[in-house]
């Protein structure tokens, strides 16, 4: 089955293209904004498996290729996630890559370039990347808290998607088929967090993403006022405390309906 996912621009095609090519992908925008929705709609699109990785400070290039391992007293090879993509022809993503070790990301630089080709120095092996194999990477580069950056030089292997919130209208329809609740309640909660991401430059956070009113919408189809479930999902998240401020309160009271 093919997941649901609302096109925003040209990113179906340019994907397809940069496949066809055979050039790894990155996808840059906001947490919550479609990455992941979208590459497993490619997948499902190209009949491919994706193989995901979510990156972290302690991420090894061992934890990507794989490590010798002891086993009932042999001592026997593992192929980590890298590899097993590579193997199996599969669409490997790389989620959050920006939070993993710049020496631990070394490893997929021949595999970016035309050599598309994967070296296991500690097994000696040395696998060459099949057409239908592709490297895709996501990160978040608003995450302004982050100190981590991506070297400009890994950067410029990748063909670069820029993904962002749906216009308005559709990232309503979204809600819709996500959770099921009436049109006007997904349009009155997208007005809402359209209002916080305008304001988005004097509060300095993470605005509210596609995913929260998601969570929202779904509180609201299972009995929670819109007020309660904006509140929970997407208020009470923007502040380290949970607690929220009355300004974002009477905002959310401007453009929710409010029960009598
Ligand atoms: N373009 C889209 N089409 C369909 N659903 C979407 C879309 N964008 C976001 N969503 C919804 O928002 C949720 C979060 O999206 P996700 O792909 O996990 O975000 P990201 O990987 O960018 O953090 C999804 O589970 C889905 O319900
Ligand atoms: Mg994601």
């Amino acid at each position: 089955m093919i997941p649901h996912y609302h096109v925003n621009a040209n990113e179906v095609q340019l994907f397809l293209l940069a496949y066809e090519q055979r050039l790894p992908v990155m996808l840059t925008g906001p947490t919550g904004c479609g990455k992941t929705r979208f590459i497993e709609y490619m997948g499902a699109k190209l009949q491919r498996p994706v193989l995901t990785i979510s990156c972290h400070d302690d991420l090894t290039s061992a934890d990507l290729v794989g490590r010798f391992m002891v086993s009932s007293g042999d001592v026997i090879w593992n192929d980590g996630p890298l590899t097993r993509a590579v193997k199996q022809g599969a669409i490997c993503y790389l989620d959050e890559v920006v939070e993993a070790r710049h020496d631990s990301l070394a490893v997929l630089h021949s595999l970016t370039d035309h050599r598309r080709t994967l070296y296991l120095d500690r097994s000696g092996e040395v696998l060459h990347a099949p057409a239908s194999f592709m490297l895709v990477c996501s990160y978040n580069p608003a995450y302004r808290s982050s100190i981590k950056e991506l070297k400009p030089s890994f950067r410029q292997r990748f063909v670069t998607l820029a993904m962002s919130y749906l216009p308005a209208d559709r990232e309503a329809q979204v809600l819709v088929q996500e959770s099921g609740v009436a049109l006007p309640v997904a349009q009155r909660l997208v007005a809402l967090a359209t209002s916080i991401r305008n304001t988005d430059a004097a509060f300095h956070f993470e605005p509210p993403s596609t995913r929260v009113l998601v969570t929202a919408a779904s509180l609201i189809a299972a009995g929670a006022t819109e007020m309660e479930a904006a509140e929970t999902c997407i208020l009470a998240p923007l502040s380290n405390d949970g607690i929220t401020s009355d300004g974002l309160r009477e905002l959310a009271a401007a453009s929710l309906e409010m029960p009598n």
